[in-house]
């Protein structure tokens, strides 16, 4: 009989439920990449746990019934619904709170507080509610920290067994809001934490504080997080709690970003049929209305227009490299600044910059499968997906060094790299890809380079599986 390891997965979002950015990527991914390591010797019964947002897309949703949890002198309800996954049993949880806010993040962060902590403290009833018990729970995020925390709480109060905890960092400035009076409601204390004092009344912290073991979603963003620059004040905390801290790579999709198969692409290629790359270019050019010159690079921004991804530095990269020959199309929704210096830049160069100020998955692939390079400056990139989807689809990556980033693409390999948060450094880094584009033997080293990593989700839940073994031992 293989060893069963029930996992309890808490994300705010998962892909094809509902996606607003790479977290709902990786919820997504992991859970199925973890079961299907399951063999003879150990069965990963990993289970998601989603809010049902108004806005989740689910069918045949199996209702399980209502549940209450304690808040203050009354109770509050949850209800549960049953999906799977392709053989992952997926939970969704509603209740007032989630239904009070129509959106999955919204800018209310009292709003915001009150559905993860209902969603938190619910889904850790849940197990009871259908009589399967975790031996881990694994959060992501501000959003589901206080899973982990609730759970550790509630051992103490009552006296229980404590339930090995996992928490991935995505993102860790964004923390959550002062959730002080709302644990109060729900008979939850507030420990005596090491936090530095301002973390000690908000969930992502009291999460990390109550976890066995923090994954960073890369190695390099597990090393940043202990310094000032990126530690966002947490990092002497982060420091103390040495081995438990660590930093597991994301995998991508490969099924789904296969430039052999998607349809999303005017012309499917492999390494043998690299060629047939410039068909997708072409019908790219059409598309945004750029005319096709010989011998002209193609640079691609495909990202959210957020300060995090140094967009404004790509920018003014673009303008001072006016003089060299290049085209350049920007795919990106977010801040309303940044969309208008995007509009600015275009209408500076209209002949040979366009800008897309749109949510758009397939543009995006034809994108990655069509423009010769993509530029990802971020000033800090936790792990990144579009830099794997670009080498796989034979787009050489142009990034900074940070995060994920920093493990996944080599200078002179893979792509370019360079270290400083200044638009002259990712000048220079454009300028050495401009260099060699030109010199076809070259440039199709990288692509190959590129297109040959292996950037599948086995390697990185392979490592998770070792790590819930771990835990659950000590
Ligand atoms: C966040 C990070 C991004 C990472 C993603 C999934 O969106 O900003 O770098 O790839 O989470 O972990």
């Amino acid at each position: 009989m293989p060893k069963v390891i029930n996992v309890l997965f808490l994300a705010a979002e998962a892909e094809p439920f509902v996606k607003v950015g790479g977290l709902g990527d990786v919820a997504g991914s992991l859970p199925r990449a973890l079961r299907a390591l399951s063999n003879d010797e150990v069965h990963l019964d990993v289970r998601i746990v989603l809010p049902y947002h108004p806005v989740v897309k689910a069918e045949n949703l199996k209702p399980l019934g209502v549940f209450s949890i304690k808040h203050g002198d009354i109770e509050v309800q949850a209800e549960a619904f049953e999906t799977t996954l392709e053989g992952v049993p997926v939970y969704f949880i509603d209740g007032d709170p989630i239904r009070a806010n129509g959106s999955v993040y919204s800018s209310d962060a009292k709003l915001d507080t009150e559905k993860y902590a209902f969603f938190s403290f619910a889904a850790l009833e849940l197990p009871h509610h259908i009589q399967w018990m975790p031996n881990v729970i694994h959060a992501n995020d501000w959003h589901t920290a206080l899973s982990i925390y609730g759970s550790l709480a509630k051992s103490w109060e009552e006296g229980s067994h404590r339930i090995a905890s996992v928490f991935t960092l995505h993102n860790l400035p964004f923390m959550g809001a002062d959730v002080s009076a709302v644990l109060e409601r729900y008979g939850i204390k507030l420990a005596q934490t090491d936090l530095p004092e301002w973390a000690r009344v908000l969930p992502l912290p009291l999460g990390l504080w109550a976890s066995d073991a923090i994954v960073a979603v890369s190695p390099t963003y597990g090393k940043e997080i202990l310094t000032p620059e990126y530690g966002c004040g947490l990092q002497e905390f982060l420091q103390m709690r040495g081995e438990t801290v660590g930093g597991i790579l994301n995998g991508l999709d490969v099924v789904s970003f296969n430039p052999a198969t998607d349809a999303a692409l005017s012309a499917n290629f492999d390494l043998e049929s690299l060629e047939r790359r410039a068909v997708n270019k072409t019908a790219l050019l059409d598309k945004i209305g750029l005319p096709w010159i010989p011998d002209t690079p193609l640079i691609a921004v495909v990202s959210r227009m957020d300060v995090q991804k140094g967009i404004d530095l790509a920018f003014t990269a673009l303008k001072s490299l006016k003089k060299l020959n290049w085209q350049a199309v920007i795919l990106g929704t977010g801040d309303l600044k940044l969309e208008a210096a995007a509009l600015k830049l275009q209408e500076l160069y209209p002949e040979r910059i366009k800008i897309i100020t749109r949510y758009d998955a397939s543009l995006a692939r034809q994108i990655y499968a069509g423009a010769d390079m993509l530029l990802m400056p971020s000033r800090y990139e936790p792990c990144g997906l579009s830099q794997m989807i670009a080498m796989r689809y034979g787009c050489i990556p142009v990034v900074r060094a940070a995060g994920g980033l920093n493990d996944t693409v080599t200078q002179g390999k893979t792509g370019f790299v360079f270290e400083k948060i200044h638009h002259l450094s990712l000048m220079a880094a454009i300028k050495s890809a401009l260099k060699v584009f030109p010199d076809r033997a070259a440039w199709q080293a990288l692509q190959r380079a590129g297109m040959s990593q292996d950037f599948s989700w086995e390697n990185s839940a392979k490592k998770y599986l070792e790590l819930y073994q771990s835990i659950i031992k000590s």
